[in-house]
């Protein structure tokens, strides 16, 4: 039962894409400023990209203080579907994604 619905799970989620994102909750002592990994504090409204993760991370204010939503974009930002004869790879950022032809990776899919 538990591995069908894992199957079930990876099954969908490789039809469509998706994003992941976590909020990391705020601390009302930062005094509406949120707290990076690297303990830096940075103000509601500032957004902060870490390029080798491939994610972006955004203070927003929040009722109980402030919390740094983080997502993943372009080839961190979800599951992708195979295209028959087509192939994924990334731009120089290593991020963005492009699909090209498996035969030539210089053509666009
Ligand atoms: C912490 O990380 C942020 C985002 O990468 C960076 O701007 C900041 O300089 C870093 N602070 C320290 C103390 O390393």
């Amino acid at each position: 039962m538990h591995l069908f619905f894992v199957l079930t799970l990876a099954l969908s989620s490789a039809t469509c894409v998706r994003g992941y994102c976590f909020v990391s909750a705020g601390d009302i002592a930062h005094g509406g400023k949120c707290a990076l990994q690297n303990g830096t504090l940075i103000d509601v409204g500032t957004e902060v990209t870490y390029a080798d993760k491939c994610e972006r991370c955004i203070c927003i204010a929040a009722h109980s203080g402030s919390v740094l939503s983080c997502c993943g974009y372009g080839i961190s930002g979800g599951a992708f579907a195979p295209v028959p004869g087509c192939k994924i790879t990334t731009e120089e950022d290593g991020c963005t994604m492009r699909l090209v032809r498996e035969d030539d990776e210089t053509k666009n899919c």
